[in-house]
């Protein structure tokens, strides 16, 4: 059997402030830079979930697009979208929004939500030039 990955594109406007509490406000500058802006900053996010499984012979799918997509719209961006990641999530709440962070949050929602003979693989633009990806 072939598998095959399937991939939704999503999008995300988000606020936030890159900020460790354990540190001073001196090293916390040092480090975020910009990002450490105590009135927060926005982002344009950009998420590819990537689902990958074998076709199913009888619908022809990998998985529903339509399942795909509301996956992603109530349990991400419900979540994310139009937010103060630091202030408005639980997520967020006591653990750094960087990048990095946000993909692992996103790709845990996604993870116990499909089934497991499927593969996940996130993608996070926080802008165009940078972005993460989950698992490494
Ligand atoms: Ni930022």
């Amino acid at each position: 059997m072939s598998k095959v990955a399937v991939i939704r594109k999503a999008h995300f406007n988000s606020a936030h402030r890159l900020h460790n509490p354990e540190w001073s406000e001196e090293m916390n500058k040092k480090v975020f830079g910009k990002c450490n802006n105590p009135n927060y900053h926005g982002h344009n996010y950009d998420l590819e979930v990537k689902v990958i499984g074998e076709v199913d012979p009888l619908s022809g799918y990998v998985i529903d697009m339509k399942i795909l997509k509301d996956l992603i719209e109530d349990h991400v961006l419900q979540r994310f979208d139009h937010k103060n990641l630091n202030l408005d999530t639980e997520e967020f709440r006591n653990l750094n929004p960087t990048a990095e962070n946000i993909v692992l949050v996103i790709w845990n929602i996604l993870r116990s939500r499909l089934e497991d003979q499927y593969d996940l693989h996130i993608r996070l633009y926080e802008t165009e030039r940078n972005f993460v990806e989950y698992p490494a």
